[in-house]
């Protein structure tokens, strides 16, 4: 453990960009455009286990209230690396919610391993929710870094 902070905090150092390395599971979010009136609200995003780490099933839930009941829709997620997007994938909302989903709270529940291969560095996380006449619902961005760990040890070997 010892160990582990020296590394991490000497990592802090080196690299600016990374966020603090926190035990907290639950994170706020930003909405992609803060103008808009959402017909969705998001008031947060629990990650279990945290800090994420590669090839570790992550589970993100996501605490949502809407005005309207929702029939079904779509979940886009968009993978952005230092701000390039580098990966996209669209699920079925039922999925990953009980559809329909009634109005007032409710909660999305997204499954995700990021792959070993995975890089060291600071990630962006864009989940769109959207219905099923194709109108936006709601879209959050979230910020994570991954690898602390892993580039802890390349850091001694060095
Ligand atoms: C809905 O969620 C919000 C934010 O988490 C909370 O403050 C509120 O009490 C919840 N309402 C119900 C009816 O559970």
């Amino acid at each position: 453990m010892a160990q582990l902070k020296k590394t991490i905090g000497a990592l802090i150092c080196v690299v600016g960009l990374l966020v603090p390395l926190t035990s907290a599971t639950t994170r706020e979010v930003e909405y992609c455009n803060k103008k808009a009136n959402y017909d969705v609200k998001v008031s947060g995003i629990d990650i279990t286990p945290f800090p994420i780490s590669r090839g570790v099933e992550t589970t993100f839930t996501i605490n949502a209230a809407t005005d309207e009941a929702i029939s079904g829709g779509k979940l886009k997620i968009d993978v952005a690396y230092f701000g390039f997007y580098i990966h996209s994938e669209t699920h079925d909302l039922c999925k990953k919610t009980e559809c329909p989903v009634s109005n007032g709270n409710f909660t999305i529940t997204h499954k995700q391993a990021l792959p070993g291969i995975t890089p060291f560095g600071s990630y962006t996380l864009k989940m769109t929710l959207i219905d099923a006449k194709k109108k936006e619902l709601t879209c959050i961005n979230f910020y994570f870094s991954m690898g602390f760990v892993a580039a802890a040890e390349g850091l001694a070997e060095a």
